[in-house]
């Protein structure tokens, strides 16, 4: 067991349905309790990588393994396990407005009840325990009975990370987490996250455009360009040339190509 990584993405491609090869032959491993932070410029194939790893969106070729275990040919059942398993944080926040910040966060906790109690949003002692202590984790305990759309932008995507986290998952993937925030409250607000991860041995994937954020607080980052890896290292050992490289090289047809609708029509629900 001990051998295993937590999640191994091998030879990993994914064409999307237009015929867009958005990554091509990428493999690495994470490791229990690593904080991984994945740059690259826009179009490159980061969001798609967290996708593809999720179950979101399908892949083309190669396989993704969480605990040993292949997650690219799952039966419905088992997607909605492993959906509990990982948690996702957009950067776009996605909690329900009209909800306080802790029943967002409750939400959190929907794949450990069963059917009817779901269906009732009947949260017993310990799911609001464990709600609370996750908002703790991330300084909203203050806001617990605000309406979501009431927060500011950072206290939103706090609540969010304390959403994920109350999930207890095995997995966090953050797509641009913190890509809305104004510089100072997006280190406060990725701080957060990482010391969350960190004292829950969560493994963290984050996408992250900004290079000074990403090398701050990774353990490890992964430089992607044009869907390939170009850099998978320590932060401190990123050279400069290699850096232009990843953000230098951009495919010019990539852009034009991609169409909201087929991204949609992707998504698998
Ligand atoms: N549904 C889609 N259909 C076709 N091309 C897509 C689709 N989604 C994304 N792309 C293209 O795949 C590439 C990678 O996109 P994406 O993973 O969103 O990059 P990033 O998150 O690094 O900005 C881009 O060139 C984008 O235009
Ligand atoms: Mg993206």
């Amino acid at each position: 067991m001990s051998n295993v990584a937590l999640l191994e993405v091998n030879s990993l491609s994914k064409v999307y349905p237009n015929g867009y090869e958005a990554l091509a032959d990428v493999s690495f491993n994470l490791q229990a309790g690593e904080f991984v932070c994945i740059i690259g410029r826009s179009g490159a194939g980061k969001s798609t990588l967290l996708r593809c790893i999720n179950g979101l969106i399908s892949t083309t070729t190669g396989i993704v393994r969480m605990q040993g275990r292949d997650i690219t040919s799952l039966n419905d059942e088992q997607k909605l396990l492993l959906r509990r398993q990982i948690g996702f944080i957009f950067q776009e926040f996605n909690l329900v407005g009209r909800l306080t910040a802790l029943q967002n966060v409750l939400t959190g906790r929907l794949g450990y009840m069963n059917n009817l109690s779901a269906l009732l949003g009947y949260f017993n002692a310990n799911h609001r325990e464990k709600a609370l202590e996750c908002l703790g984790r991330v300084h909203m305990l203050q806001r617990a009975t605000y309406r979501a759309d009431n927060l500011s932008g950072g206290e939103k995507q706090r609540v969010a990370i304390a959403r994920s986290l109350a999930q207890e998952p095995l997995l966090l993937l953050a797509d641009e987490p913190v890509a809305s925030l104004d510089p100072e409250l997006s280190w406060s607000v990725m701080g957060d996250l990482r010391n969350a991860a960190k004292e829950l041995g969560v493994s963290t994937l984050v996408n992250i455009h900004d290079i000074e954020t990403a090398k701050h607080f990774a353990d490890r980052i992964i430089g992607i360009a044009q869907g390939r890896i170009l850099y998978d290292g320590l932060p401190g050992e990123l050279s400069d040339g290699l850096l232009q490289e990843i953000y230098r090289s951009e495919n010019p047809a990539a852009r034009s190509r991609y169409d909201e609708n087929s991204q949609n029509a992707e998504l698998e629900a």
